[in-house]
């Protein structure tokens, strides 16, 4: 029961509103919603702000948001650079605020934003905001896998901090533009070693530290870091995970890497009981200087390389720059969540992916905000976890994957309702989209009916939120993202890239650039226009399928490439195809996504084996290992289907339309079957489809 969604709730909102001016031109189509159309069909289920939440929100109303985003469309040097003048810069960037082609027809694709502005974002994450008074507000709440265990920093603790590790790193010869891998779990240590990096021009590429030694080598060989920073070792859940040892095995004949660091870990649970591994240097970092002096860069000089699926077997080096993202990460934070200095906020994300860069490291500190560090499994030892986090921090913003949401769905109300979370305000999504019916339970049970949900739809490669509602300014639906950001245009094409209007469904792209958007994939430009500039020239393509209502909301609805997404993890087909042909048993692999109630998808693999190979429950286990070990547990196939054959063109071409139908028994949709090489391999799949 949605009960904020009544009729009197909703006239109180349309009539504080005003009428739109006219001729709004590509401006989101929120009259509806405004004006009370929206209610006269019945299947809209909108959810508004409460009064409460409205009256003090950032951004409270739709009519606000429209002023805004008309100008951030129609003059984003004047929107952005305004944005951006409240950092610190050492001299201002030129007159060009932003340079750009994001039309492959008229040459090479680039981007660029304040190029020739010169700051550091580590120095407009901490320096800024000890000068401005805050040095005591605390940035880091950290909670261990084990209750009880738990450490915080202030902003000038943690300004001590980065600034040795800084010092450690420039001692040991790291230099503007060297690029240094940081392998390690969720302690205070890795955005610290990242801020390190970037307060002296480095340039990290975290490796999620559930990646395997395999993963983690075929990105250090990528980008030939100068060191690579990790721990001995890290208890999630109730295992011990060795991480020295998968570096070790990583740097197995990879000489050009001159050495790896290990930084000291003293609150990490377990790491003190566990003294296998040698440490490479002693933990020395605490013996430097707690002052260092900042690199000043250029906006555009690169700040961090985050690897990602895309639909070949090599992850892809996404690159981001300075300036842009820090203004474009530091703006979404704020009005998405409708962020106030007196916020804690959690964001669940490790990391290890983009959302742990954007939203919790660089977003919220370069706000000044309090944030929350989990290390552990958000269900250990119990699924009441999260909520007595929320309870001892007084957590007010709570972000999170839909997946999550599902599993403490699937336990029952009764542990989140034996804590208070009566200090929730605003709740966020992330990694998929999130059914209604997670939502709801989402909305009603965890946010008690009173706490918006900020269903963000973004990408790696967009740095930071493209499409999501602003607390406070519109009602949502439960399942929709709703509203592009500022400055950001999204746009609906056809299979022939022709841009559709109004209510419709095709392929989500966006036309000209915004502020966070990745420059190139590192070492291969042209891989960074073909995949996202090519497939409909004149825009960035975004991967995603996308339909729009008749009130312009946006609905998300998955991949449409060969990327799958498992508990909000991005995962390539190919990737784990090529892990499994890896087998010496294996012959051939098809990988796709099905449907799953957790996970949002699942991996479903079908197998050819070598000629005389017989399948067995032992292999089945076999090729599952072969996964985890070569890319990581996250990656494990749910289901392995023994195929003697595989549904192929004449061509030689794998149907996989065939077999996304098999995996998920809709075997009555099969379709036109008789342009197969091979028609009679169908009945033999569904015949082997229960072995
Ligand atoms: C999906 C994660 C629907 C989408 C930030 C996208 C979403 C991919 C949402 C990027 C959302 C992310 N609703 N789908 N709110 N957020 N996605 O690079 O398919 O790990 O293309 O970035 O996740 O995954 P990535």
């Amino acid at each position: 029961n949605c009960s904020l969604n009544t009729t009197t709730n909703h006239l109180r909102h349309v009539e504080s509103m005003a009428v739109l001016p006219s001729g709004a031109g590509k401006i989101p189509r929120l009259n509806a919603v405004i004006l009370g159309e929206a209610l006269a069909s019945e299947e809209d289920d909108l959810v508004f702000p409460s009064d409460d939440f409205a009256r003090q929100a950032l951004l409270p109303s739709a009519q606000k948001y429209l002023e805004m985003y008309k100008r951030s469309v129609e003059d984003p040097a004047g929107f952005w650079s305004d944005i951006a003048s409240q950092f610190l810069w050492k001299s201002k960037w030129g007159d060009t605020v932003c340079s750009e082609n994001f039309d492959i027809r008229n040459g090479n694709v680039y981007v660029q934003w304040f190029k020739g502005g010169i700051t550091n974002i580590c120095y407009n994450c901490l320096d800024r905001n000890v000068d401005s008074g805050n040095g005591d507000k605390i940035a880091f709440h950290w909670e261990g896998n084990e209750r009880g265990f738990h450490d915080s920093l202030t902003y000038t603790q943690l300004l001590s901090q980065v600034c040795q590790v800084a010092n450690y790193l420039r001692d040991i010869g790291v230099k503007k533009g060297d690029a240094v891998v940081i392998y390690l779990p969720m302690l205070m240590e890795l955005p610290i070693a990242m801020l390190a990096c970037a307060r002296i021009g480095a340039v990290h590429s975290v490796v999620f530290a559930g990646f395997s030694a395999d993963s983690l080598a075929q990105r250090i060989m990528d980008c030939k870091p100068k060191v690579v920073l990790t721990c001995n070792a890290v208890k999630r859940g109730s295992k011990v995970i060795h991480l020295k040892d998968i570096v070790d095995a990583a740097l197995i004949g990879h000489s050009m890497v001159g050495q790896s660091a290990v930084l000291h870990i003293a609150y990490s649970f377990g790491i003190l009981t566990y003294k296998k591994t040698p440490l490479v240097s002693k933990d020395v970092v605490p013996t430097y200087s707690t002052i260092c002096e900042v690199e000043w860069v250029d906006a555009e000089d690169p700040l961090f390389l985050l690897y990602t699926s895309g639909s070949t077997g090599k992850p892809k080096g996404v690159l981001h720059t300075t300036g842009g993202y820090m203004v474009y990460t530091a703006t979404t934070f704020k009005y998405a969540f409708d962020y106030k200095p007196s916020d804690i906020y959690w964001c669940t994300a490790d990391c290890g992916w983009i959302t742990g860069h954007s939203y919790v490291t660089y977003g919220p500190l370069l706000n000044g905000a309090t944030v929350v560090i989990y290390e552990g499994a958000p269900n250990y030892p119990d699924p009441g976890r999260c909520w007595d986090i929320v309870d001892k921090f007084k957590v007010t913003i709570f972000y999170t994957a839909p997946t999550l949401v599902r599993s403490l769905m699937r336990d029952g109300d009764a542990y989140v309702t034996r804590y208070s979370r009566k200090s929730l305000r605003v709740l966020g999504s992330v990694g998929e989209p999130i059914n209604p019916s997670a939502w709801r339970w989402f909305f009603n049970v965890v946010g008690d009916s009173r706490c918006p949900i900020s269903d963000t739809w973004w990408q790696t490669e967009t740095g930071g939120f493209m499409i999501a509602p602003l607390p406070g300014a519109w009602p949502q639906k439960p399942g929709s993202a709703t509203f592009p950001f500022f400055g950001v245009q999204p746009v609906i094409v056809d299979e022939k890239g022709v841009e559709i209007e109004g209510e419709c469904s095709g392929y989500l792209c966006v036309k000209s650039s915004w502020p966070g958007t990745f420059r190139t994939l590192y070492g291969d430009h042209e891989r960074y226009e073909t995949t996202y500039f090519k497939p409909f020239p004149g825009y960035y393509f975004s991967g995603d399928g996308c339909s729009r209502d008749k009130d312009g909301y946006y609905w998300l609805t998955g991949r449409v490439d060969d990327v799958i997404n498992v508990s909000g993890h991005r995962i390539g087909t190919a990737e784990v195809e090529s892990a499994l042909v890896s087998h010496p048993q294996c012959a051939e692999a098809a990988v796709v996504g099905v449907e799953h109630e957790v996970k949002g998808q699942g991996i479903y693999a079908f197998v050819t084996l070598v000629d005389g190979i017989p399948y067995s429950e032992e292999l089945r286990r076999n090729l599952i290992t072969t996964v985890r070990n070569q890319i990581g547990p996250f990656a494990a196939p749910d289901r392995i289907h023994w195929a003697p054959g595989l549904p192929k063109t004449r061509s030689g071409k794998i149907m996989r339309r065939i077999l996304r139908k098999i995996a998920s028994r809709q075997l009555d949709e099969l379709g036109d079957t008789s342009t197969l090489a091979d028609p009679g391999v169908v009945d033999q799949l569904i015949a082997l489809a229960d072995c």
